[in-house]
């Protein structure tokens, strides 16, 4: 077959405590785009990151156009044109564009007797414009958007990879779409469409519609098995799903008819706060058992909004009452005295203290109560982290195992039961499910519904129109920081187009 460029073979690989990777075997055609779906901690990224060099497997073996290959490192496996795009991102934010495309192939110009300032940008400018992208090589690259900084790192990818003379690089995408809007998700998918003409990729994503639509084959894995491989022909969301959890979906996604009531007690009023350049004169109520949608695109405002309630903004003007008292919020620390949990965007970094193990940072919120004299009470905090593992279904192969060491998914369960542990009255929550798969989805909507049931009152950023209107009482849509409708979805709900037509 000369369409095989790579096989994977009978990959094996454990980690303390954890078999990773059991004889998984994986291909990837020339020019084709694979995704790659499985529930958390299946084994996606530890495969991915052994083909590009930064993990060896136990066993297998790895063949690179009919030749076994075995990379020492990232940079080895670049160079056979092997490379992933990392959701950290890899671009450093203080050099050019054109510096960062260049990075480590300054030998290039050298090599060719180039050393002018004018002709490295000219090049530059020529490898951009092969990837339809616009903006300027010599701006820092800390001004592009992170969609643009996320296509100049695959454009960095993919030119390394032609420079050592790859015939076919592999791109290797780790759930890219992240981090993007939906406006912009469009447009990458086109990109990627157009670099299939010249790269393979592997795609790997809980959005399985996205997979779905894009990619030609598909490989599931479950437990770190193979589950399956499909064509685009065959595939479907359904089939999916149910080869990654290993039974059928039953049921509506989001249960709205076992959905409580909020009660009638306002636990949450923000009056007429304005922060000049981010939102203006906005205002509404959360009562207990309420669950509170804000909709918007990037830049309406809806994150500096809930940002506030965290004390991480101050208004201009505008007052925030807490069950009727007026409060001033100056700190997270504040916040969580009053009573307002926080679950951030950027868990990885805000939410979790990664070098700590899971059971330390599910009780972080309530250490000062676990106190028994100058001590923590250790059986009682293992106690809660236990339950919370069991309750999130959590993988770890131990409570005492760090946060690192938890794939991306379980580490975000472990944030979110920071705060199911610690008495919140009111929890704000940006993107909740985000890089979450579909059975810890649906647990986490299972939770929502119970926070709320015990009159939690919760303000959500959803990933998708269908999650907002799916899980919210009430919606608030924002354009260009003022709100522009509060929609009703206790009744009955709207649909994504009657959000839709307040957004844009
Ligand atoms: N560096 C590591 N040290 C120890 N265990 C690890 C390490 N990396 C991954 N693991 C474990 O290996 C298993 C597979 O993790 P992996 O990150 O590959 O999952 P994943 O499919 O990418 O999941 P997610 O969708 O949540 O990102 C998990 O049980 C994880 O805890
Ligand atoms: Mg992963």
């Amino acid at each position: 077959m000369s369409d095989l460029l790579l096989e994977m073979r009978g990959i094996c690989k454990s980690f303390p405590g954890v078999r990773a990777l059991d004889e998984v075997y994986f291909n990837v055609l020339r020019n084709e785009i694979v995704g790659l779906v499985g529930e958390n901690g299946a084994g996606k990224t530890t495969l991915m990151r052994i083909l590009c060099g930064i993990h060896r497997p136990d066993q297998g073996e790895i063949v690179l156009e009919g030749k076994k290959v075995s990379f020492k490192n990232p940079r080895d496996a670049r160079e056979h044109g092997i490379s992933m795009v990392f959701q950290e991102q890899s671009i450093l934010p203080n050099l050019t564009v054109a510096e960062n495309l260049f990075l480590g192939y300054e030998g290039f110009f050298s090599q060719r007797g180039i050393f002018s300032k004018r002709k490295i940008l000219a090049k530059a400018k020529e490898i951009l414009e092969e990837f339809g992208l616009t903006f300027d090589p010599d701006v820092p690259v800390h001004r592009l958007s992170f969609a643009e900084r996320q296509m100049l790192e695959i454009a960095r990818n993919i030119w390394s990879a032609q420079a050592s003379s790859v015939r076919t690089p592999i791109l290797i995408l780790d759930e890219p779409t992240t981090f993007l809007e939906e406006k912009e998700i469009e447009l990458f998918f086109a990109k990627l469409k157009e670099i299939r003409e010249r790269a393979s990729i592997v795609y790997i994503s809980h959005r399985l519609s996205e997979v779905v639509s894009l990619c030609d084959r598909i490989y599931v894995l479950k437990d770190g098995k193979n589950a399956g491989v499909f064509d685009r022909a065959e595939a479907s969301e359904e089939l999916l799903r149910s080869r990654m959890v290993g039974r059928k979906f039953e049921g509506e996604y989001y249960l709205t008819d076992m959905q409580g009531r909020p009660r009638d007690e306002v636990l949450l009023e923000v009056r007429n706060c304005t922060k000049r350049g981010k939102f203006y004169n906005v205002s509404f109520q959360v009562a207990k058992g309420e669950v509170v949608s804000i909709c918007g695109a990037v830049g309406s405002g809806k994150e500096e909004v809930c940002q506030m309630l965290f004390g991480l903004l101050k208004p201009d003007e505008g007052d925030i009452l807490v069950e009727g008292r007026k409060v001033i919020i100056n700190s997270p620390e504040e916040a969580v005295a009053l009573g307002i949990g926080f679950i951030p965007e950027d868990r990885r970094s805000e939410g979790l203290v990664l070098n700590l193990p899971v059971v330390e940072n599910v009780t972080l919120p309530i250490l000062e109560g676990l106190r028994k004299g100058a001590f923590v009470d250790s059986q009682k905090q293992m106690e809660i982290a236990e339950k919370m593992i069991h309750r999130l279904n959590i993988k770890t192969p131990s409570p005492r195992t760090p946060c690192a060491n938890l794939s991306g998914g379980n580490q975000q369960k472990v944030v979110l039961s920071k705060w199911l542990v610690s008495r919140v009255k009111v929890l704000v929550m940006l993107h909740p499910t985000r890089g979450i798969d579909v059975g810890a989805k649906q647990e986490i909507y299972r939770l929502i519904r119970d926070l709320s049931k015990q009159g939690i009152g919760m303000i959500i950023l959803g990933d998708s129109f269908e999650e907002d209107i799916g899980l919210a009482h009430k919606i608030l849509v924002m354009k260009d920081g003022r709100v522009q409708a509060v929609l009703d979805a206790t009744e009955s709900k709207p649909t994504p187009a009657d959000v839709l037509q307040y957004v844009v």
